[in-house]
């Protein structure tokens, strides 16, 4: 069975882009896959601190649950990273997060990550125009696509203030559970 891991890396447990991620990973359960939906907020866990620890080791060495978390991105097949956009970019908590996905690369700068696990960027934004922030998604897609993820589908919701504007938006829900499906 193959098994997906989904991050939301909003401050809001359950807003709309904790409802976008989970609707990529029920496509994927529908599709037959084991799924695992984490809140990054509810983590606990620090900045990189640059101690170049993993460029030895394909794993960080500080002792918090990112950490551990990175060791089941490497046994994962697919995984789902969502964001909402703050000030044209993701949250800081994302941000974080990317940089601590830095085990995934060798000291040559090459993936260590052999399954090339298949990833959704899941965005939200304010701002009702999609065009907006389509050269960042893509500027992401592309870091992650260095990083070794083959990342097979960026789905957004835009508009989206109240936490649970997406609800009254069932076809970016439904794209959402396509690109689930997709992961498997
Ligand atoms: C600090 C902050 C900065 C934001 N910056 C932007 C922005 O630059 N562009 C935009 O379209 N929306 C922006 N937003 C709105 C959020 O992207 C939007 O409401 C999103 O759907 C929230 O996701 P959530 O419900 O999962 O928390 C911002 C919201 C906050 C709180």
């Amino acid at each position: 069975m193959k098994t997906v891991i989904g991050f939301n890396g909003s401050p809001r447990p359950l807003g709309n882009t904790g409802r976008l991620v989970k609707a990529v990973l029920g496509g994927a359960e529908a599709a037959g896959a084991k799924a695992r939906y984490v809140h990054l907020a509810a983590l606990k866990f620090s900045d990189c601190t640059a101690c170049m620890g993993c460029r030895s080791q394909p794993a960080c060495i500080q002792p918090d649950d990112l950490s551990k978390v990175v060791q089941d991105i490497f046994h994962a097949d697919a995984i789902v990273l969502g964001s909402p956009v703050y000030m044209w970019q993701v949250t800081g908590l994302t941000k974080l997060f990317m940089d601590r996905l830095y085990p995934v690369l060798g000291p040559d700068y090459a993936t260590r990550l052999t399954r090339k696990p298949k990833l959704v960027l899941a965005f939200t934004q304010g701002h009702p125009d999609g065009a907006y922030f389509r050269p960042y998604f893509e500027q992401t897609k592309a870091v992650l696509g260095f990083l070794g993820f083959t990342v097979t589908d960026i789905v957004t919701a835009v508009g989206t203030r109240a936490s649970d504007d997406i609800e009254k938006q069932p076809e970016a829900l439904a794209l959402a559970r396509a690109a689930g499906a997709r992961l498997v």
